[in-house]
């Protein structure tokens, strides 16, 4: 069909060209960025990346706060579906994750959710000055973090890129709930006070109901 001019059927482009991506052109087209997009998202989920691990450390340190121990679990876990979720999306903007781990953590979005108190190594014993009220303040700061990172992302993609807001909204949804967990956890640890997070514990350790990509997509 040698006339075929259907409406989607051609661009601007050779058939066959793969020194671009009309997945990309699409978004400029629509005026956004596509680059700017990538790096962007490669900071946010080097910021989920470095939260995973940190939280990894700061669950360690909650001992005789079970209940506390697992929900870091959860918000922990989940972080790890975040950097997951998105990763492939760079690629598909013509990017990469950075060579190197040390860049990676460099350029993250938000600060390291480092212990309170350095503890191990060299570190003085400072075990006595660690509290759960202490622990609790830096989740609720990595939370709030996440969710300033999101909605970043949100706000550069509405209207413009389907995909990458589908993901950046599903991750958002987990990250006020994070934040409302320690909300709830730290008044009470640290204030005495009862303020709800309005949700109970998730079905299975770290469930990511909305950005677990397992259900999104089977091959990533
Ligand atoms: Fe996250
Ligand atoms: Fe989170």
């Amino acid at each position: 069909m040698a006339d075929d001019d259907r409406r989607h059927g051609a661009g601007d482009y050779e058939p066959g060209d793969t020194s671009m991506r009309v997945g990309m052109e699409s978004l400029r087209e629509r005026g956004l960025d596509p680059e700017e997009l990538r790096e962007r998202l490669i900071d946010a989920i080097g910021a989920e990346f470095s939260t995973y691990y940190y939280y990894t450390n700061l669950r360690m340190h909650l001992a005789g706060h079970e209940d506390y121990k697992e929900i870091t679990e959860d918000a922990r876990l989940e972080d790890r579906a975040h950097f997951e979720l998105v990763a492939p999306r760079v690629y598909e903007l013509g990017g990469s994750l950075p060579n190197d781990i040390g860049t990676f953590m460099e350029r993250a979005s938000c600060p390291h959710a480092e212990l309170p108190v350095p503890m191990g190594g060299d570190a003085p014993d400072n075990i006595e000055q660690l509290d759960a009220e202490s622990v609790l303040e830096v989740l609720l700061e990595a939370e709030r973090c996440a969710i300033r990172t999101w909605s970043e992302i949100c706000d550069m993609t509405h209207g413009k890129d389907p995909r990458t807001y589908d993901m950046a909204s599903r991750i958002l949804q987990e990250e006020i709930e994070h934040e409302a967990w320690f909300v709830e956890l730290l008044s009470m640890e640290r204030d005495g006070e009862i303020n709800p997070a309005g949700h109970f514990v998730r079905g299975e350790p770290g469930d990511a109901p909305y950005s677990t990509n397992r259900r999104i997509n089977d091959s990533a």
